[in-house]
């Protein structure tokens, strides 16, 4: 059976103060009402080890939302998967469209951060979608074909076990467009349909699969209806605690 989610992408928000804020809040309102899902939260590099102390004892997990693309040495600013794991962090969010866009992550880059994230224990969240235009032209399989052909599909069977992915489109994330609940739906089948001819069904039946893009507390419960809609990759909605916690009661 695979693992419904649902994660929280901060992106570059909250300071060091108030990213410990949000994380208590989210941890005590947890305690009053148990999630019955698993709840992840990706927070900013400098946030991981204070967050992690925070939420030690309790059903939240830990993401990065990113990670290098070398193990060590002389990259001036770079965080290594190496030093996210080491923080408590179990998981990395890689492939993200912002970071697709706006700092040139390409397949080969992608590639590199999957396999030193897996290396060093961590589990990639990995982000896959296409933008307006290439939903228009109706490319939006291809795509998102080569986008896992290009970064992933390159695993081993069991390295595939620690993959969770997200589809995200890009025209969504941000946007308050979001994904009608048949459109994630037909988009995460077809993910589930390639995972299946490359590992096989039973692996494309334990995959998670989460939608991002503008998902929100009130959408969130008509798109994890769907049967390959696993959870949620939330952005916006996951800087207000009681805004995330109704999108983890959905789940
Ligand atoms: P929004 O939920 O703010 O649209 O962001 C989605 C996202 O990019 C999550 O990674």
């Amino acid at each position: 059976m695979r693992i419904k989610m649902v994660a929280g992408n901060w992106k570059m928000n909250k300071n060091l103060q108030e990213g410990i804020a949000l994380a208590t809040e989210l941890k005590e309102a947890l305690q009053q009402n148990a999630p019955k899902c698993a709840v992840v939260i990706g927070t900013p590099f400098i946030h991981l080890a204070s967050v992690a102390q925070i939420i030690k004892d309790s059903p939240i997990r830990l993401a990065a939302e990113n990670c290098a693309d070398k193990v060590s040495g002389a990259y001036t600013g770079e965080v290594s998967a190496e030093m996210v794991r080491s923080t408590g962090a179990e998981y990395c969010i890689l492939g993200h469209s912002e970071r697709r866009a706006y700092y040139h992550e390409d397949y080969d880059i992608l590639k590199e951060k999957v396999l030193l994230a897996l290396q060093n224990g961590l589990k990639p969240i990995f982000c896959i979608g296409e933008v307006k235009e290439e939903r228009e032209a109706g490319k939006q399989n291809e795509v998102v074909r080569a986008q896992l052909e290009g970064s992933v599909f390159n695993l081993n069977a069991e390295e595939w076990k620690n993959i969770t992915l997200a589809y995200e489109p890009v025209w969504a994330i941000g946007t308050g467009l979001t994904a009608t609940p048949a459109q994630a739906q037909e988009m995460h089948a077809y993910i589930r349909s390639l995972i299946a001819e490359k590992y096989g069904k039973q692996a494309a039946e334990d995959t998670t699969i989460l939608y991002g893009g503008s998902c929100n507390a009130k959408n969130a419960a008509e798109l994890f209806a769907n049967p390959d809609v696993d959870g949620g990759l939330i952005g916006g909605a996951s800087l207000k605690a009681p805004d995330f916690c109704t999108i983890i009661a959905a789940r």
